[in-house]
């Protein structure tokens, strides 16, 4: 790491390319970490714009031209296809894949379900996960390694588990658990075939051992979702107020009507496979940064202890640092690292002309470290997030959770849950990053520590 790019002390990152590779070394990086693609140059220009093995591709840093892409001109400008390969067939009638005007009656119709009103009568429901889990580790012995990443995975999971079936899942969670990670670590791996844009009949050979996890998938949401149906029809007062029920009950206000069993099935699906995984990667890499910082561990153990037990209604808006932290964490190592889109037809964006159906990608990993946008873009510092200077960033500067129409519905849920689930470990615990471990970021759908994030636990 040379202090061209990395300010020291800045947390690990891979050093950007000095020029681009070529197709096959661009094909192997891609499949190992995308992230290592990046050449210097995208950290310094606005647009950068060409052929690659993949067609045109311009990736976009000047934010004026990502609201374009994203805003003002979005109707010109469609999800990819090798984002739905990606992702897979199990979410393909859900909301994060939809288009046009099944996608617009799906967001008409989930809207409600992710209101200020309703995810804050969610809080409840993340404080008490939070407190299950920080009580879990109050019960292992002091100094004891732990895998960070999966058991933020664990956490995020029940949270959904309790907000979306809060009469329980009717599995054990360690199964569920270990069954949602299977699924989700071999969907999420880019296979060269997708790449390439080879038909959907050629067998994908990482993807071949996840069939079980998608059937084990629908058959316990099914389960789920008859027996809810059941409760609705048979006693409607006794019925939890979650997001199954507000699925199933939830109407397009322009034509009144609702969702489907395939749809209710797979927005489900997407729920949790766009909302577990991304907060857990945001809870680890906050608690990653944490251990570089006596300064932050310090002040949200404070903050920690001066807002909980409380009321849990006041955490939003008192856990101020706690979310500054959080934020910043999904500045240097953005959840989902990178968007794309394709153009429908020609445009101009940054001065440069884009060609009909060229990609567009916009990389918040390229983003938030860009070296137009960012003073000291690569160093650890919360107070960019914090009243007062949190104005000052431009909104197409900062997209952990995307932009315009078709921005994260989540995003005020995974923030709130995230923020209690980590003020309850820093009012409990002092995490230590395990002596000599090698912390490399690596992109597979979501950015995660590579290996894991071991580290020991120490009671406050
Ligand atoms: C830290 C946590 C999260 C991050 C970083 C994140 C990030 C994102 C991003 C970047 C997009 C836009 C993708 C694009 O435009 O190509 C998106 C869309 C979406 N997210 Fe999240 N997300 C998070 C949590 C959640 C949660 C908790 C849920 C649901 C419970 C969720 C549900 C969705 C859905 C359904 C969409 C598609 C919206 C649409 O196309 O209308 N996300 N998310």
């Amino acid at each position: 790491m040379t202090e061209l790019f990395f300010e020291p002390p800045s947390p690990p990152a891979p050093m950007p390319l000095d020029a681009p590779l070529g197709p096959i070394g661009t094909l192997r990086v891609l499949r190992k970490n995308p992230i290592e693609t990046w050449t210097k140059a995208h950290f310094e220009l606005p647009i950068l714009i060409g052929p690659t093995i993949l067609g045109t591709i311009a990736v976009i840093n000047d934010p004026a031209a990502i609201r374009r892409v994203f805003v003002e001109n979005a109707g010109n400008y469609r999800k990819d296809a090798l984002q739905k390969r990606i992702l897979g067939q199990g979410l393909s009638e859900g909301l994060l894949e939809a288009e046009g005007d099944d996608w617009r009656m799906q967001r008409r119709t989930l809207a409600p379900l992710f209101t200020p009103k309703t995810v804050n009568s969610f809080s409840r429901a993340f404080a008490a996960a939070a407190a299950e889990h920080v009580a879990r580790w109050g019960r292992m012995r002091e100094g004891r390694m732990i895998d960070v990443r999966p058991e933020m995975g664990r956490v995020t999971l029940d949270v959904l588990g309790r907000t979306i079936f809060s009469d329980g899942l009717g599995q054990d969670l360690d199964q569920f658990v270990a069954a949602t990670s299977d699924y989700f670590a071999s969907v999420g791996r880019l296979d060269i075939f997708d790449l390439l844009d080879f038909p959907d009949w050629v067998p994908r050979w990482g993807k071949i051992g996840n069939r079980d996890g998608e059937k084990f998938f629908a058959s316990v949401v099914d389960t789920i979702v008859a027996k809810r149906k059941r409760l609705l029809a048979s006693d409607k007062e006794t019925v939890p107020r979650d997001i199954l029920t507000l699925l199933l009950e939830a109407q397009d206000p322009q034509t009144g009507s609702g969702l489907s069993d395939t749809e209710v099935r797979a927005n489900i699906l997407t729920f949790i496979a766009a909302g577990h995984e991304t907060t857990a990667n945001a809870l680890t890499w906050s608690l990653f940064l944490l251990s570089l910082s006596e300064e932050w561990r310090q002040r949200l153990a404070a903050e920690a202890d001066a807002v909980l037990p409380g009321p849990v209604e006041e955490y939003p808006a008192r856990l101020v640092e706690t979310r500054a932290v959080i934020e910043e964490a999904m500045r240097l190592y953005p959840p989902v690292a990178s968007m794309s889109r394709q153009a429908i037809g020609p445009d101009d964006l940054a001065g440069k002309r884009i060609r009909k159906n060229s990609l567009v990608i916009v990389s918040q990993w390229v983003l938030h470290r860009h070296r137009l946008l960012w003073d000291k873009p690569n160093s650890f510092d919360p107070r960019r997030f914090l009243p007062g200077a949190r104005e000052k960033i431009d909104r197409f500067s900062y997209l952990p959770f995307g932009a315009g129409p078709r921005v994260c519905i989540g995003a005020s849920f995974s923030l709130q849950e995230a923020s209690i689930i980590l003020a309850y470990i820093m009012r409990s615990f002092s995490l230590e990053l395990k002596e000599n471990h090698v912390v490399k970021p690596v992109q597979r759908i979501t950015l995660r520590p590579d290996g894991g994030l071991p580290m020991i636990l120490r009671r406050r």
